[in-house]
């Protein structure tokens, strides 16, 4: 087996070689003076078993994912798994207005270009494994946050929506804790309202759990309600850190820690989902 990282998850590719005992192969991703990309992959790949570690996001990341399958494919490996940490599109999982593409759909067909088998990580919204037409998983990061949480003493696990309350619940039992939710409600893309959370967070200590943090705009809110609640203390943890903008800073100033994977890299990646993306690649 050898894994191959593109460049949007080169460290994570290595991380993921280690844990499997295997070779991560040496690369190469340039652009053309065009912009066009140029991708390179030094080692044999001649009857191998390839794990391909790429996120789907930023767009050019996607174009490099299908030039390395590409090459993998003329390189006659054995077999492809494709790991796409990071979905991006996954947000748009339905037609909202008339006229638009359902993108996760789009994608998910481009994605499994001459692949055996995809792995994702806490994608979005499940179901759109359901439009792959090859093998499909999707792996959690929500056991290894919860760990993590139950050192920073977490009384409550929240979800800052319905949607996520699986992950808070996954998070909790791991933390050894409590969870809920709150009911969000977005208004535009950088403003979303929340209704008081039944639990009572008074001297409590209160982790927001979600699976992308952007803007931040969802955490930020969230964060407040809770302060005003009077929680002691309150962590942010997501899965995909994506910190568009000065979203970094504005949640390190409301919060009282920021927590990320390394699915994307940032500087809250404190929580590795190298372990459990070789535990899903072992077990095939
Ligand atoms: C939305 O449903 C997702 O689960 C996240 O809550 C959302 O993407 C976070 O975005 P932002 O950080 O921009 O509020």
């Amino acid at each position: 087996m050898i894994v191959v990282g593109g460049s949007g998850s080169a460290k994570l590719a290595t991380a993921l070689a280690k844990e499997l005992d295997v070779v991560c192969a040496k690369t190469e991703v340039r652009k053309f003076p065009d912009s066009e990309t140029y991708v390179r992959i030094f080692d044999e790949l001649r009857g191998e078993d390839v794990v391909l570690v790429q996120n789907g996001y930023p767009d050019d990341r996607i174009i490099e994912m299908f030039l390395l399958q590409d090459a993998i494919e003329e390189g006659d490996a054995k077999s492809l798994v494709t790991v796409i940490p990071y979905y991006g599109y996954a947000r748009q999982d339905r037609k909202f207005s008339p006229g638009e593409p359902v993108s996760a759909r789009g994608l998910a067909g481009h994605f499994e270009l001459d692949s055996d088998e995809v792995i994702t990580v806490d994608i979005h919204n499940e179901s759109i494994l359901d439009w792959f037409d090859v093998d499909v998983k999707n792996v959690t990061a929500m056991n290894e946050i919860g760990k993590y949480l139950k050192n920073k003493g977490v009384d409550i696990v929240v979800s800052p929506d319905k949607g996520g309350i699986d992950r808070a619940k996954t998070a909790a039992i791991a933390a050894d804790c409590d969870f809920d939710y709150l009911e969000k409600k977005r208004l535009d893309a950088n403003t979303v309202e929340m209704k008081p959370l039944k639990s009572d967070v008074r001297g409590q200590v209160v982790a927001i759990v979600d699976d992308i943090i952007s803007t931040g705009g969802t955490i930020i809110t969230a964060t407040k309600q809770l302060q005003e609640n009077g929680a002691k203390a309150v962590y942010a943890a997501c899965t995909h850190g994506l910190f568009v903008g000065h979203a970094f800073d504005k949640l390190r100033d409301a919060c009282d820690e920021v927590i990320s994977t390394d699915t994307l890299d940032n500087p809250a990646s404190v929580v590795s989902v190298a372990p459990e993306l070789a535990k899903a690649i072992s077990k095939r």
